[in-house]
């Protein structure tokens, strides 16, 4: 068979339940801008289908749909030039998850560590759709045919899945239809850990606010929290080997750095020797001068909900006409009889 090429286009998405932290910015959004311009068309989505696999309080939901998409374009994500979309407005994604849940394995859902760190010890009261979720993650990515998909270290058994969705569809069927997506996983903030523990992720379910910086938290608040984050008592060493069983002090580092836009190293070249009482205000002082600017544009934009609302509408059309041919071919693919035009 002759390989088919793909045009490279890049694909992501976030979940719209409670607010952003840190970890997404630094781990996605601010990764999504970067891959935004000339090389890739790039499809970023709020996707709030995979929000309803735990229960979500519908006004609530959409007020977080709204503000999640907010975050993108005050991030710099700009609707000109991305297409940026809420999952349920294109519905081909669940079509295409269906056609994916009969093609993925119980086996491989069954070792998605995210699902049992989700589900818990009650595994069994668990919703049908948080088992599924990884299926539908994948058509939320080949409905597209996208080639690369930029997420934080998290995502990365799912993108495997994907791949592997991908390669037995393609082997089924002997077709060369869905690409082989490539994640993109970099940076210095691929896994941003909590302020509180370095040995767990920052995350927005975290029963303890001060474990994570949130996009709305305002000047003092990110100042008090990075206070108030652990460390250890050393000194900062000037270089990353001497950060190895240093967690707490590894993770602050790396946000100096990805704020910056600097390498982890940089940072501990001009920080080497430093203290934490005179590191914490400087990544203080740099958090509040990136991430303010972006919680009053969210602030401002989310008084304009319409404008919002039409954004996404119109990126629900664009992203339409990728996703209706590839859902239509995939049918015929498998062997559905279409429409007939009389
Ligand atoms: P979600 O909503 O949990 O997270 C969104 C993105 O943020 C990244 N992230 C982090 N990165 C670094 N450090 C952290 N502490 C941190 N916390 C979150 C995640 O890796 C992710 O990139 N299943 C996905 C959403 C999704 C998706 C997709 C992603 C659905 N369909 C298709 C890519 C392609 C999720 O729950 O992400």
């Amino acid at each position: 068979m002759t390989e088919t090429t793909f045009t490279p286009r890049v694909f992501s998405g976030i979940q719209p339940s409670g607010g952003l932290t840190l970890g997404n910015y630094l781990g996605a959004i601010k990764r999504f801008v970067d891959m935004q311009g000339a090389d890739y068309q790039t499809i970023y989505c709020m996707v709030d289908l995979h929000a309803i696999t735990v229960w979500q309080d519908p006004e609530a939901l959409r007020r977080s749909t709204r503000e999640l998409c907010a975050g993108f374009i005050a991030s710099g994500i700009d609707p000109d030039q991305s297409i940026l979309i809420n999952q349920s407005q294109v519905p081909e994604h669940a079509q295409l998850g269906w056609v994916f849940n009969c093609v993925a394995r119980m086996g491989w859902m069954q070792r998605m560590t995210q699902f049992k760190d989700k589900a818990g010890k009650n595994a069994q009261n668990a919703s049908l759709g948080l088992f599924a979720y990884p299926s539908l993650m994948a058509a939320d990515i080949l409905i597209y045919h996208a080639t690369h998909v930029p997420v934080g270290e998290d995502q990365k058994q799912h993108l495997e899945l994907t791949r592997d969705i991908a390669a037995k569809f393609n082997h089924d069927y002997g077709v060369d239809f869905f690409p082989i997506t490539e994640p993109v996983i970099e940076g210095a903030a691929t896994r941003v850990m909590s302020l509180r523990d370095g040995s767990k992720k920052m995350s927005k379910s975290d029963p303890s606010d001060a474990s994570r910086l949130n996009m709305t938290d305002d000047a003092d608040t990110i100042a008090k929290k990075i206070r108030k984050a652990k460390t250890d008592p050393e000194p900062l060493p000037s270089e990353m080997a001497g950060l190895e069983d240093r967690p707490e002090a590894r993770n602050l580092v790396n946000i100096f750095a990805a704020l910056n836009d600097q390498s982890p190293d940089a940072v501990l070249a001009e920080m080497g020797g430093k203290q934490f009482s005179e590191f914490k205000p400087l990544l203080a002082e740099l958090a509040v001068e990136k991430l303010s600017p972006i919680s009053s544009e969210m602030a401002r934009l989310m008084q304009h909900t319409d404008e919002i609302d039409r954004i996404l509408s119109h990126g629900a059309e664009q992203a339409r006409a990728i996703t209706a041919p590839i859902l239509a071919k995939t049918y015929e693919i498998i062997g559905m009889v279409g429409p007939k035009v009389i």
